[in-house]
C-alpha cells in the first residue's frame, strides 16, 4: 500500500515571521490519525528556520529546486549535498515554472534528478503538458518526453526512491482543476509506463496531483487509484487549508 505524500510548495513566498507562523498553524491543525505523509518546501533561505522549527516533529523538508552542478564557479546556485545538511528528505525538479520561466530543457531536470538521487535524498519529478498540448492530443507524448530524459540518465531504478508529481500546467495557480477522471487516466498512463520496465518500482511509486488543490476537491482527487497524493501550491500557504487537504488523504 502507498502512504500518501501531501507536501506544500511554498514558491517564492515567506517571510521569516510568516514561516514560523505557517509552520506552527501546520502543526497545530494536523490530525494525530492522519493517513498521509506531510511535507513542506519553503524557499531555500527558509530551509534552516523550518529545519529548527519542525525538529523531532513528523512534517518532512523539501527544497524546490537545486543546481544541476556539485560545486564550483555557478553563482547563485545551491547544491543538493548543500541542501541535505537542511534536513531535507525532498527536492522538487523539473516543476513547469521552471521548466517554462527559467527554460530548464528535459536533459537539466534529468540532471538535476540524479544530483538529489547521488546526495541521498528523493526527487520529486514534475510532469506535465500546457494547454495548448492538450489540446493537441500530445498529453502523453510530452509526459513521456519528460519521463524518458530521466530514464535515459539514471534508468528505470532511478524511479526507486523517488515521486512523480502530475502538474498540468493549465491548472497552475489558474483555479482551473483536472477532473478526477483527467488526472487519473494520466496518472495510470505514468504507473503503466513505469509498469513496462519495472513492476515493481510501478507498483510502489507515489504519484501526486498538482494544480489548484483545494479543501473542496481534494478528496475527490485523493480517491483516485492512482493519485497518491498532491503537491500543493497556493492552497499550501494557509494552514487551514493545507491541514484540510492533508485530512482528504485519509
Ligand atoms: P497551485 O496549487 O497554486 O495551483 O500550484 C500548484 C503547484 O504548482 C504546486 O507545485
Amino acid at each position: 500500500m502507498r502512504k500518501p505524500l501531501v507536501a506544500g510548495n511554498w514558491k517564492l513566498n515567506g517571510s521569516t515571521e510568516m514561516v514560523s507562523a505557517l509552520l506552527s498553524g501546520i502543526s497545530q491543525r494536523l490530525s494525530t490519525s492522519r493517513n498521509a505523509e506531510v511535507a513542506v518546501c519553503p524557499p531555500f533561505i527558509y530551509l534552516e528556520q523550518a529545519r529548527q522549527q519542525l525538529e523531532g516533529g513528523e512534517i518532512a523538508l523539501g527544497a524546490q529546486d537545486c543546481s544541476d552542478q556539485q560545486a564550483g564557479a555557478y553563482t547563485g546556485e545551491v547544491s543538493a549535498e548543500m541542501i541535505r545538511e537542511f534536513g531535507c528528505r525532498y527536492i522538487i525538479v523539473g516543476h513547469s515554472e521552471r521548466r517554462h520561466i527559467y527554460m530548464e530543457s528535459d536533459a537539466m531536470v534529468a540532471t538535476k534528478f540524479d544530483r538529489v538521487r547521488e546526495s541521498r535524498m528523493m526527487p520529486i519529478l514534475c510532469v506535465g503538458e500546457t494547454l495548448e498540448e492538450r489540446e493537441e492530443g500530445r498529453t502523453q507524448a510530452v509526459i513521456s518526453r519528460q519521463l524518458d530524459a530521466v530514464l535515459d540518465r539514471s534508468g528505470t531504478a532511478g524511479f526507486r526512491d523517488a515521486v512523480i508529481a502530475y502538474e498540468p500546467v493549465w491548472a497552475i495557480g489558474t483555479g482551473k482543476t483536472a477532473t478526477p477522471d483527467q488526472a487519473q487516466q494520466v496518472h495510470a498512463f505514468i504507473r503503466g509506463k513505469l509498469a513496462g520496465l519495472d513492476e515493481e518500482i510501478a507498483a510502489r511509486i507515489r504519484i501526486l496531483y498538482g494544480g489548484s488543490v483545494k479543501p473542496e476537491n481534494a478528496r475527490s482527487l485523493l480517491q483516485e487509484n492512482d493519485i497518491d497524493g498532491g503537491l500543493i501550491g497556493g492552497a499550501a500557504l494557509k494552514a487551514e487549508d493545507f491541514a484540510a487537504i492533508v485530512a482528504a488523504g485519509g
